[in-house]
């Protein structure tokens, strides 16, 4: 009733201005379009509302039931995923982490996500497709049913972040200079966006690996991100080759593939063959392009002036 008027919004004790608007329209086709408000946000009973320090948190039941098994549902299943994670609270090692501050939460990572379903008819792409939907009024009469449903299935047949996205959540903390000092890690977003993989991506490539195809195995959730020191890690040494070779990547590769440094620095010690390769590259072509854009000059120049030349011809007084 309240939180349907844009210009909902007041000045927090900060002195910050906080929008309370909720665009119901948005909210309505998002995937929890269905879960109650207050199945997410405690202490809604009074108002002024009495909310909770910290927020939502993901972990709690909702009125939903998982259809397969009536249980009430919730995403702790996730949460445990995340805490055996590398982003846990305790390392590969048994060890707890330095600085757990650092560490992702739901909320870090996630916003209220919409659909990104996909059209099957003659062309798998993006979005809905009409003519599949058409199929099913065929048997079911309620729009409303049919739609929700095509989403449901259809959005998770492909990632629900394009990888541009990814790559921004993901170097959110990946690429803060601080963080990676603080916890020893190389600055992984930067030497993916000098290889082949990161510059396709940036073209807009859907083809091409993001962080996820890589660092989660095949077939576990998106959130098991492990060590590359642990066993069970997707890039550990002894795995790294299967995962390169998977259906949609490199299935016919050789081996030695799995060599390949997905997360090149040209300015380390370690990569100095490439760093030269790097830049014989940049000099042959600055090279090329030198020599065509003289050739192009040359030539209009001869269009311009054809009977332009450096010496004057002699000629004899009588025209021979
Ligand atoms: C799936 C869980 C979920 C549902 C359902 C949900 N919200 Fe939220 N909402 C959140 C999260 C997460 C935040 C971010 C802030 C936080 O963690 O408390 C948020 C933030 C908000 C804010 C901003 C609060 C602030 O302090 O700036 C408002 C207002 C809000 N929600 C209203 C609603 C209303 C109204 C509904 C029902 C139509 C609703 N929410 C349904 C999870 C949910
Ligand atoms: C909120 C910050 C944050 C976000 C967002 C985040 N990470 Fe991390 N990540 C960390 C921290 C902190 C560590 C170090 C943990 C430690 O020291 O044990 C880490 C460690 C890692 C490691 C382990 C490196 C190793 O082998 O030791 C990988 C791989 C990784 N993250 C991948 C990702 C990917 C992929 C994403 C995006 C889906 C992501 N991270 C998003 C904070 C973050
Ligand atoms: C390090 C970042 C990160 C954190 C932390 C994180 N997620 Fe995710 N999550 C992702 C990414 C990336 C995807 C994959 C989106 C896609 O399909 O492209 C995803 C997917 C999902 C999905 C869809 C199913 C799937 O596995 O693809 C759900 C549900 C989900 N996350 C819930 C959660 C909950 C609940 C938490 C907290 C317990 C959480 N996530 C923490 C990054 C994160
Ligand atoms: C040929 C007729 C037919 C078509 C076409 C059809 N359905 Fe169905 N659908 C049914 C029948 C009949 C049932 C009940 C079947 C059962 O319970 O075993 C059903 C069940 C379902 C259910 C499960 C509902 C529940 O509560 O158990 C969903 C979801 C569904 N259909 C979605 C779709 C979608 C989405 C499409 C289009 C992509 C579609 N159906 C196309 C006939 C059809
Ligand atoms: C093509 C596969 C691939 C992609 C894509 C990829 N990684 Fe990696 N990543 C690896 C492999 C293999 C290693 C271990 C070898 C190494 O460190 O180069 C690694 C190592 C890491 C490490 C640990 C580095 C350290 O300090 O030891 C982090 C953190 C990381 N990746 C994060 C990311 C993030 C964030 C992205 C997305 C921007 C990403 N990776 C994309 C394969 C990949």
């Amino acid at each position: 009733m309240c939180h349907r008027y844009p210009g909902l919004a007041r000045v927090d004790d900060d002195g910050k201005l906080r929008l309370l608007f909720v665009n119901e329209e948005m909210e309505k086709v998002g995937s929890h379009g269905r879960v109650k408000c207050g199945d997410c946000h405690e202490g809604l009973e009074k108002i002024p509302h009495e909310i909770k320090e910290g927020g939502v948190n993901c972990t709690k039941e909702c009125h939903v039931q998982e259809p397969s098994t009536s249980k009430k549902f919730s995403h702790k299943p996730i949460q445990d995923i995340l805490d055996k994670s590398v982003h846990g609270k305790i390392g590969w090692d048994g060890k707890p982490t330095v600085h757990p501050e650092d560490l992702p939460t739901c909320k870090s990572c996630h916003e209220n996500p919409l659909y990104r379903p996909l059209a099957f008819y003659k062309l798998v792409r993006p979005g809905l497709s009409e003519r599949a939907v058409g199929k099913c009024r065929a048997c079911h009469e309620k729009d409303e049913f049919i739609k929700t449903f095509y989403m449901h299935v259809s959005g998770r047949l492909n990632k629900s972040r394009a990888p541009e996205e990814v790559i921004q959540v993901c170097g959110s903390c990946h690429e803060d200079q601080g963080l990676i000092k603080r916890h020893k890690l190389k600055n992984a977003v930067f030497t993916y966006k000098e290889t082949f993989h990161g510059k396709g991506v940036s073209t807009g490539s859907e083809r091409l690996p993001d962080c996820t195809d890589c660092h989660v195995r095949e077939g576990k959730s998106t959130h098991t991100i492990l060590s590359q020191h642990d066993p069970q890690s997707s890039i550990h040494k002894a795995n790294r080759f299967k995962t390169c070779s998977q259906t949609d990547c490199h299935p016919k590769a050789a081996e030695n593939l799995a060599n390949f440094k997905v997360h090149l620095d040209p300015h380390d010690q370690e990569s100095i063959i490439e760093k030269y390769v790097i830049w014989f590259f940049i000099i042959l072509t600055a090279a090329t392009l030198l020599i065509f854009f003289g050739l192009l000059f040359l030539e209009q120049v001869r269009f311009l002036f054809p009977d332009a030349a450096l010496r004057k011809e002699r000629r004899n007084d009588d025209g021979k």
